[in-house]
């Protein structure tokens, strides 16, 4: 069914709508062509993707979460283990370094909504064995500090860039910086598929061996086992999916980006909101959400829901105050306060004039009232 907000925040019916003779060749070819394990469109989209990043290795998984826990496992995290991150991310951060048994200690962000490279000296420990930056909203953390951080420190640098496919920093890709990062293919990020994928980039050599087994049942052969690994393949049928997204890439985020600049440009008036400052200090962001503070949010989010704009909060309660996880012990103001002031506004790359100008409108009448 068609979403029924005017403007949508993501609008996956037009996107198939837009390409659905190409989506539809691809899921007949595949469909019928009976491949649809590790194929040849998986290593065919892994090439591509090294290449486009310029990373030694890219394997394809099954989800942005096994991504990030397969690579905590590939470099050897264990139970006793502690690990740097935020809270201010999707949980799948927090817990895939929990299914390792290593224990997440979270650190504040800054007013951007990524990590605040000045909290992560005095998190460190005995204990402390990496990093796991989170590349929020689409935007690179300020990778110069970090990996000074890890290098003086010894700390391996995990990204997690399920946000990120094709952000830079310093005309570097999300995903080049650490020992490995996982990216997201889910329906909702820049570079979707239909239902879950995710994949893992990495420029070392004996990582990518271990990452292979641990995808696939620790199999080495058929008839030989050398691990006990998981199923966590990247499906056929998802990898055709995702080279035919991929070579639209640039051109959608080229549309994407007109939206946010559009935002910028509308908004920036009005001092009730604060907006994000695009591609900061030589940055490509990828606005896999367009995020603004705004003064009032709850209203504003009601006005607009309410006026079939859907905006959206990611997320009203941070992870370390969600009350079954156990993870009350850290005190992070700018993280809580961020909390209560951010909305996602729609942003997509079928997202056109007419509802980007109603969006604006809307806002500016709240504010106005
Ligand atoms: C920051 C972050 N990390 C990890 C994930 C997990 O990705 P997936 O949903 O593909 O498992 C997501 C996706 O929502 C995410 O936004």
């Amino acid at each position: 069914m068609a979403n029924s907000y005017h403007v949508p925040y993501i609008d996956l019916a037009a996107q198939y709508e837009f390409y659905k003779d190409e989506l539809q060749d691809i899921l007949l070819r595949i469909a019928s062509s009976g491949q649809f394990i590790l194929r040849k469109e998986v290593s065919e989209l892994e090439s591509k993707i090294a290449e486009y990043l310029k990373v030694n290795y890219a394997l394809g998984v099954n989800s942005g979460t096994d991504a990030l826990f397969l690579s905590l496992k590939a470099a050897g995290i264990k139970s006793g283990d502690e690990i740097i991150t935020v809270s201010h991310t999707f949980i799948a951060t927090i817990s895939t370094i929990v299914h390792c048994g290593a224990k997440p200690v979270l650190v504040d962000i800054n007013d951007d909504g990524n990590i605040d490279v000045n909290k992560i000296e005095d998190a460190i420990t005995k204990k402390t064995k990496a990093i796991m930056v989170v590349h929020m909203n689409g935007k690179i953390c300020d990778m110069d500090m970090i990996l000074a951080l890890s290098k003086k420190h010894n700390l391996l640098l995990f990204e997690d860039a399920a946000q990120a496919f094709g952000a830079s920093y310093h005309n570097k890709f999300a995903g080049t910086f650490g020992v490995c990062a996982g990216f997201s293919f889910h329906p909702m990020k820049v570079l979707g598929c239909m239902g879950d994928g995710g994949l893992i980039t990495t420029n070392d050599e004996h990582i990518y061996n271990q990452l292979l087994l641990l995808r696939n049942h620790g199999q080495k052969t058929k008839s030989e086992l050398v691990l006990y690994g998981y199923n966590s393949r990247l499906d056929n049928l998802q990898a055709a999916i995702l080279l035919f997204r991929l070579s639209k890439f640039e051109e959608e985020l080229k549309s994407r980006r007109e939206v946010a600049m559009y935002y910028i440009k509308n908004l920036s008036s009005l001092p009730q909101i604060k907006l994000p400052i695009l591609d900061e200090d030589n940055r490509r962001d990828v606005l896999s959400s367009f995020v603004i503070q705004a003064k009032d949010r709850d209203a504003l989010q009601k006005f607009l829901l309410d006026n079939s704009i859907e905006v959206a909060v990611h997320w009203n309660t941070p992870n370390h105050k969600q009350s079954h996880l156990k993870l009350d012990n850290f005190n992070l103001e700018m993280t809580e306060k961020y909390s209560k002031n951010i909305l996602s506004l729609p942003i997509h790359s079928f997202l056109d004039k007419e509802q980007a100008a109603f969006v604006v409108k809307k806002i500016i009448e709240f504010y106005e009232k």
